[in-house]
């Protein structure tokens, strides 16, 4: 056996070169059944981005895992992403041998989500390309599109147009879809990750409409994608607030939701579009697709007065049914709820405006 390579300030893990033909990666510790030890052969050009991930995986996970996760492991949790599932640094550094380093673009870069997927992404090692109007990448133009996906093995699309009216965001994103299929059929990407909307597919006008009609146009080009519903993020809870102000009142829409936090759907977009899984077939349009939502359900307008009290916002939260909307039933009868086999994880609401998220 060759050098050996000391781990990221610990003796485990470590990684033992032979020669110039082989790595191994060891890791050692110790669970409720006793010592574990892995021993994992691996390609050496692969070495630096795993001893890499591995340092990052060893403080998130001594801080989260054994930290403030350690006190969520009495919240509900199903379906579990491979992240969440992890319980010990020997899980992290398991799951992060069975990755590779990737070339992942992301559209919508700048976005509520897309700004947590971008620093997921960087910080697990792979190489990020942020797409987005402002940094001279139209999805809708096409403008400066090919150069962007050079290279790129795999597209996370979180890009939304500014107008939640269903006509126009379904222009928007059926011509993204077109786009993005063309070039990145041309480019050589191997599969998209694409988000949308818990409950989608039960509504029949406005944005969730636009959603169904996004899922088709993706699911429907040349390269494989696995679409990723989501519920309401935390952070719409303020835009919703601002859309319905008027005067010193802001009325909310009542809705029944499980809201959950950007961050924790952009880190199950980025194991999706970096996993090891095998990409579905192109146009699978009967690949299963995927939930994920907070712990736990909640009422928007409840959330809404909650952000409001926390702002010391001299704002009244008002719960409104608009009678205007064909599905507005559909709000209030929990179609925007997760089902069964959704991946459900925290933080809950209260306690991501506890960490102090909100605040700009
Ligand atoms: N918000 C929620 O609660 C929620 C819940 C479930 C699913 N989703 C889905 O998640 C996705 C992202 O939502 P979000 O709330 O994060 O959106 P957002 O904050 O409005 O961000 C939209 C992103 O799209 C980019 N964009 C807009 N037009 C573009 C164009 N022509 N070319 C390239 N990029 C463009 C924007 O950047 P520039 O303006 O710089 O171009 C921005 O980065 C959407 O598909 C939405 O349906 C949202």
């Amino acid at each position: 056996m060759g050098g050996a390579r000391a781990g990221p300030g610990e003796r485990f893990p470590r990684a033992f070169t032979a020669g110039s033909q082989w790595a191994f990666w060891v890791t050692v510790g110790i669970s409720a059944g006793g010592l574990i030890a892995t021993v994992a052969l691996i390609p050496p050009e692969q070495l630096q981005h795993v001893e890499e991930s591995a340092a990052v995986a060893w403080t998130a996970t001594r801080k989260e895992a054994f930290g403030a996760a350690a006190a969520s492991s009495s919240r509900p949790g199903r379906g579990c992403s491979a992240l969440m599932s992890d319980k010990t640094p020997e899980d992290h550094w398991r799951r992060t041998l069975m990755k590779a380093r990737r070339k992942v673009a992301v559209a919508g870069a700048t976005g509520r989500v897309g700004r947590h997927v971008v620093d997921v992404l960087k910080t697990g090692g792979h190489d990020v390309v942020a797409m987005s109007r402002s940094s001279g990448v139209d999805v809708i133009t096409g403008e400066g599109l090919a150069e962007a996906l050079a290279g790129v093995e795999c597209v996370i699309d979180v890009a939304t147009g500014s107008s939640p009216e269903q006509e126009a965001a379904t222009e928007f994103f059926a011509t993204a879809a077109r786009n993005l299929h063309e070039a990145g059929e041309r480019a050589g990407v191997q599969r998209m990750v694409v988000v949308s909307i818990i409950g989608c597919d039960r509504f029949t006008a406005g944005y969730g409409a636009a959603k169904v009609a996004h899922e088709r146009a993706m699911l429907s080009g040349p390269i494989p994608v696995r679409v990723l519903r989501a519920a309401q993020f935390h952070e719409f809870v303020a835009q919703l607030v601002e859309w319905g102000m008027q005067g010193k009142v802001s009325y909310v829409p009542k809705m029944r939701t499980q809201l959950v936090a950007a961050r924790t759907v952009a880190q199950a977009l980025a194991d999706l579009a970096t996993g090891p899984e095998s990409a579905p077939p192109p146009g699978s349009s009967g690949t299963p697709i995927l939930e994920i939502a907070g712990p736990r359900e909640e009422s928007l307008v409840d959330m809404a007065k909650l952000l409001a009290a926390r702002r010391g916002e001299p704002v009244r939260i008002e719960g409104v049914s608009d009678p205007a909307d064909p599905d507005r039933d559909l709000y209030e009868t929990g179609a925007l709820l997760p089902g069964p086999d959704a991946t459900l994880a925290g933080p809950t609401f209260e306690e991501w405006l506890d960490a102090g998220e909100h605040e700009p």
